[in-house]
């Protein structure tokens, strides 16, 4: 077949994982017989470096002609001056408004090969696998916001919105998703104390009453949620919830297989080019140093081959190759290495070595 995958490397580490991830897809592609047509844009602060503007229209015009986008990270100290006009992260915000992405999928599974990597206890966490819907385009990232005024210096707000149709679309991908796996769906908010939740409440009940009756549901709060989560991961199947608690949620969930650096997602929703994305950002602390773990950016790249081009063997392929890997031993600093760590580039050798064997 014949795919036109956008790469946005980004900042920090985003150029170096994404590297890797490009030749695994260059590999797959040779391997499998399939055009795989690759192109790099800019997004993010290389993008404000470059044009002023985080997300370039050269950029959103070249991921909307498309099959997908596989990004790396934006961000970084270089462009966090709170008063600055812009930031990168503003560029990824919109690209996702952009490509009508609104829900975003982060599975979380713990991997027996690494089961030490997890600073929690292996009884706890062996097992665990989680699927995060986490709603995209919506809530208080894309609500009103400002400053004024106040007797005290300033004020500032963000106001948290959904509607009835935004909330109803993203519970029934989960819901789908859930019927396709263990049949289950938990659904997180804050409906004791905030009004949006008791919304998404109401709507997500009726939707799973009346159209997904055989699928398990039930509600937690968020605060209750963040410690079931290290508690007892292995009772969730697919667990739904809005964008700002789901980021934070997923970001605590790297934790069970044990680094950020393992949690690849894909941001679909319109039916048009997907995003495919490591959970984690642009890692300033470790950013040029050949150390970062690229297994996100390459799981992330596997995702893309299954969602967006169909591509089921091919997904599978890339994500045994990465599980051999592992199972020989092969570590990244961030997943317990120790001494006889390998770096970004080497970890990209090893998975296209275990891919073509
Ligand atoms: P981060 O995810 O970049 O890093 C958190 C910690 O995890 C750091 O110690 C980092 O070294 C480590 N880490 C992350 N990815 C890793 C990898 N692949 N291998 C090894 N270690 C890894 O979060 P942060 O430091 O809070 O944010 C840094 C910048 O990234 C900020 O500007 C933020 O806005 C941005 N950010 C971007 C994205 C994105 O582009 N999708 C996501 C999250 C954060
Ligand atoms: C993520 C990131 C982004 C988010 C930031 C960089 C805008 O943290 O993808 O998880 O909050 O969605
Ligand atoms: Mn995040």
């Amino acid at each position: 077949m014949q795919a036109r995958f956008v790469l946005l490397p980004g900042d920090g580490i985003g150029p170096e994982i994404t590297a890797q991830a490009r030749r695994v897809l260059d590999a797959v592609g040779t391997q499998f017989g399939h055009q795989f047509e690759m192109s790099e844009h800019l997004i993010g602060g290389c993008a404000i470096d470059s044009c002023g503007d985080p997300l370039p229209q050269e950029t959103i015009a070249a991921c909307k002609e498309s099959t997908a986008v596989l990004l790396g990270a934006v961000g970084g100290p270089k462009w966090d001056d709170p008063r600055a006009k812009t930031r990168p992260e503003a560029g990824l915000l919109r690209i996702r408004r952009e490509l009508g992405l609104f829900a975003n999928l982060r599975p979380t599974k713990t991997w027996d090969e690494l089961i030490d990597a997890s600073p929690l206890k292996k009884e706890i966490v062996q097992g665990t696998d989680i699927l995060f819907v986490r709603e995209l385009t919506g809530g208080i990232y894309f609500g009103d916001s400002g400053r004024r005024e106040h007797a005290s210096g300033e004020e500032a707000w963000n106001i948290m919105n959904y509607s009835t149709g935004e909330i109803e679309r993203v519970v029934r991908l989960a819901a789908e998703a859930a019927r396709g796996r263990r049949g289950r769906l938990t659904m997180v908010d804050k409906a004791n104390v905030l009004e949006a939740s008791r919304l998404w409440r109401e709507v997500s009940g009726r939707v799973m009453q009346e159209e997904f009756p055989d699928v398990e549901y039930n509600v937690v709060l968020v605060d209750a949620m963040a410690m079931h989560l290290i508690s007892r991961p292995r009772d969730f199947d697919v667990v739904v919830t809005e964008n700002l608690f789901g980021d934070i949620l997923t970001d605590e969930a790297s934790m069970l297989p044990g680094s950020l650096g393992l949690l690849p997602s894909a941001s679909i929703g319109s039916g048009g080019p997907g995003l495919f994305e490591p959970i984690h950002g642009s890692a300033p602390d470790i950013a040029g140093r050949g150390i970062a773990n690229p297994l996100a950016t390459i799981l992330a790249a596997a995702m893309m081959l299954r969602y967006s081009a169909d591509l089921t063997a091919e997904a599978e392929a890339v994500e045994t190759a990465v599980a051999k890997v592992l199972k020989a031993g092969h570590r990244t600093a961030d997943i317990g290495g120790g001494d006889s760590s390998v770096g970004t580039e080497a970890m990209g050798s090893l998975v296209l070595e275990s891919l073509t064997a």
